[in-house]
């Protein structure tokens, strides 16, 4: 995707993560290159050096790298002992992903519903849910959409049980609630950096940041084996590293991080006035939120016509998520849910739409989707 302004005529991707690439080539060879100089390839310099800064840019008592965000959530699990037989409680309008690393960690998953208007993690359902459910021993609270679900309301109620929360960041990098960061309230953070993220690779990518030093040291084990020194193993560990080349990559990215969030905010306030008084229902703001704006997510009782008028019109629209994680063919029939129900978990998948966000697109171009929308709805 080049950083112009589309044409009339042309389509406007949801997003783009070919952009950093169009504007920033000569730094992105210049870091690859440094890797494939250096006869490092894996766990070297570039995987150190940018832990360090990312943990130094976000405010992280230290952050360990992973092959990806779903592995990071693994990690996060067996680093708190979670394993087989426990239970974990998480949401069901989230990527797939998230229930997916439960049960690669043995556990087993306990669905819970969101907040009608802001789509992540509900405390009262939560409270409810560790009342009706026994053993859960912990809680993975997903700031979907880069808006900071309600932390301190869901420590609350899971310190009523002794467990631990687990903050899903894979959509939220730099999003804060009451000026802290996401990935630092509770008593780990997962990352991924999946291409399209606010902080993406050209590959696969993740990040664990964790309160504890402790913590921090075995999750450093877990993600090579169990090792601390070569070829011994401590522990029971796995193999999820990551690779040296994205983490060249990721350290320039992330001194982009800010700026490309700042962009971010302006777009969605552009949206915000543009589509005011549409009839939309528009992303609702908890107060106190620093919200990334991963997806500007717009919801409309018809949102399937809607949809498709707007690919009529050039404009590519995206739907996170069609379908609910426990309606899933993979999951639909098997899993514990909240004893009320996800009835705001299904009515959002009916009808949330994310329309084009990324940081290079222009004024002109935000406009023209203003404009489209609010004709076709
Ligand atoms: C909320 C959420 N959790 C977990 C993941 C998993 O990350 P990855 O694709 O890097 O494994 C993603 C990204 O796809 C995500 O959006």
């Amino acid at each position: 995707m080049s950083d112009r302004v589309p044409s009339a005529q042309e389509s406007i991707p949801q997003t783009a993560p070919r952009a950093f690439w169009d504007r920033h080539k000569e730094e992105v060879m210049a870091a690859m290159f440094r890797v494939l100089n250096s006869g490092t390839y894996i766990l070297g310099r570039e995987v150190s050096a940018f832990e360090e800064e990312f943990a130094r840019e976000l405010g992280f008592t230290g952050a360990v790298g992973a092959a990806n965000g779903t592995d990071a959530i693994v990690l996060a699990l067996r680093a708190l002992g979670v394993g087989p037989g426990d239970r974990v409680a998480t949401v069901s309008h989230t990527a797939v992903a998230t229930v997916a690393a439960i049960e690669l960690a043995g556990a087993l998953p306990v669905l819970v519903d969101i907040e009608p208007d802001i789509y992540t993690l509900d405390p009262a359902a939560l409270g409810r849910t560790l009342e009706a459910v026994d053993g859960i021993k912990a809680v993975i609270a997903v700031h979907l959409y880069g808006h900071p679900a309600d932390v301190p309301a869901i420590q609350q109620a899971a310190d009523r049980f002794g467990i631990p929360v687990i903050e899903d960041c894979s959509q939220s990098h730099g999003a804060e609630l009451y000026g802290r960061a996401t990935g630092g309230m509770g008593e780990i953070g997962t990352f991924s950096f999946y291409p399209t993220k606010n902080l993406g690779a050209f590959g696969d990518g993740g990040m664990v940041v964790a309160k504890s030093t402790a913590c921090i040291t075995k999750l450093r084990m877990l993600r090579e084996y169990g090792c601390v020194r070569r070829h011994v193993s401590e522990i029971p560990g796995m193999n999820s590293r990551l690779d040296e080349l994205q983490a060249a990559i990721l350290r320039l990215k992330l001194s982009h991080l800010r700026e490309g969030n700042r962009r971010r905010a302006v777009i969605a306030a552009a949206y915000d006035a543009g589509l005011a008084g549409s009839g939309l229902a528009l992303p609702a703001r908890r107060q106190g939120a620093t919200h990334v704006y991963h997806q500007y997510v717009i919801r409309h009782p018809d949102r399937d016509r809607l949809q498709s008028r707007l690919k009529e019109e050039g404009i590519g629209t995206n739907v996170h998520y069609p379908v609910p994680v426990h309606l899933q063919p993979a999951y639909a029939g098997r899993l514990e849910i909240d004893p009320a129900g996800l009835g705001a978990s299904e009515a959002a998948a009916r009808e949330v739409l994310s329309l084009p966000m990324y940081p290079e697109m222009t004024d002109e171009t935000v406009a023209r989707i203003v404009d489209a929308v609010r004709r076709s709805v």
